[in-house]
């Protein structure tokens, strides 16, 4: 299904057409292939199911710019909710630099902000990262290439307001809001020993790589949602071999507003049989008493290897 939604005016003098697709979208499928590169194994995987309309109530969006009846620039949505992450920004390389791209931003924001859209999240390269700046998207920490675009600034408190929660499995349509939780400033700068998250960061392609371990079994994801469903939490428990044999690696983030919720989290999930590890930087305390509560017992204290002036606990439960 697809909309013409707008037209703009290149520096060349050209116009384009801007369309909105939503997937599964036959007329386009091809097209919008063609025109994006290849990208590695998982987001091919993602690409895939996204243009076959595959990924639960995760709703892909491709914005695509149309010039003399070809399509030569791309920018896409993955939205569930208030909530959205953009991707896929690619213009054909005999139309860089005419403002395609600009052009398919800006029309996608109004789209986004008429659909009552109140952030987007993005990881952009120094090619992009002046068109998200110069469109109002501002760094999670100093000079990130992760950027939020804000459009209503009393959103995340209200989203992450503490409420009742449920625990529940992991799905598609969480990645957006995976990102915003990976984003916030506040609270355990410790928030992947997978991923080596530490600090504010988005949880893109991260996600991706848990959902593809997911199916190969080797990978378990919970989330924490309030009653309302914002995601507050969410672990996940990974299958690793050491030389100490096969043990489970155990992450997992809290909005600081609601860790004291840390236990249904771990109570939802099913530890494996044989060891797991979970790290906990040493200010962490109600991290570290819930782990202790749910069975856990503190194993060891080191510096964190890639910030080495962190000091943690490391828990195993087995
Ligand atoms: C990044 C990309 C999508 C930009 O598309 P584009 O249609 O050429 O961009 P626009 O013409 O709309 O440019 C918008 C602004 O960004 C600037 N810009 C564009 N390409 C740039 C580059 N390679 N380096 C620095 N700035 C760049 C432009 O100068 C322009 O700024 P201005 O209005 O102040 O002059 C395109 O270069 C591309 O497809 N690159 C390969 C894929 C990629 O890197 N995607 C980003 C992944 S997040």
């Amino acid at each position: 299904m697809w909309h013409k939604i707008g037209e703009a005016l290149l520096r060349t003098g050209e116009t384009i057409e801007v369309r909105r697709v939503r997937t599964p979208d036959r007329c386009h499928e091809h097209e919008i292939r063609s025109l994006l590169p290849r990208y590695n194994k998982l987001w091919m995987w993602h690409l895939d199911l996204a243009l076959s309309g595959k990924l639960d109530d995760l709703e892909a969006r491709f914005y695509i710019g149309v010039l003399n009846k070809r399509v030569v620039g791309n920018v896409s949505t993955w939205e569930h909710g208030p909530i959205g992450i953009v991707a896929h920004l690619f213009t054909a390389r005999s139309y860089r630099k005419k403002g395609v791209c600009a052009a398919l931003m800006t029309t996608m924001i109004q789209d986004f902000r008429n659909r009552r859209g109140k952030v987007l999240i993005g990881g952009f390269r120094p090619a992009s990262y002046p068109i998200a700046k110069s469109l109002g998207f501002k760094s999670v920490s100093d000079n990130s290439e992760v950027m939020h675009l804000k459009l209503d600034p009393y959103f995340e408190e209200d989203n992450f307001r503490a409420e009742r929660v449920l625990c529940r499995d992991l799905m598609w349509k969480d990645w957006p809001g995976v990102s915003l939780l990976f984003g916030v400033r506040d609270g355990w700068r410790l928030r992947s020993v997978k991923h080596k998250v530490f600090g504010p960061h988005d949880y893109e392609d991260y996600f991706l790589q848990d959902m593809w371990e997911h199916q190969q079994g080797t990978c378990k994801s919970k989330v924490l949602v309030t009653e309302r469903g914002s995601l507050v939490g969410h672990a996940v428990l990974t299958s690793k071999c050491s030389q100490r044999g096969s043990v489970w690696l155990l992450d997992f983030f809290i909005h600081p507003v609601s860790v004291s919720r840390a236990g249904i989290l771990l109570d939802a999930l099913t530890i494996p049989l044989g060891k797991t590890e979970c790290y906990v930087e040493e200010c962490c305390r109600g991290k570290l008493d819930a782990l202790l509560a749910s069975g856990f017992r503190e194993e060891a204290r080191k510096q964190l290897k890639f910030d080495r002036r962190t000091l943690i606990t490391i828990l195993m439960k087995d």
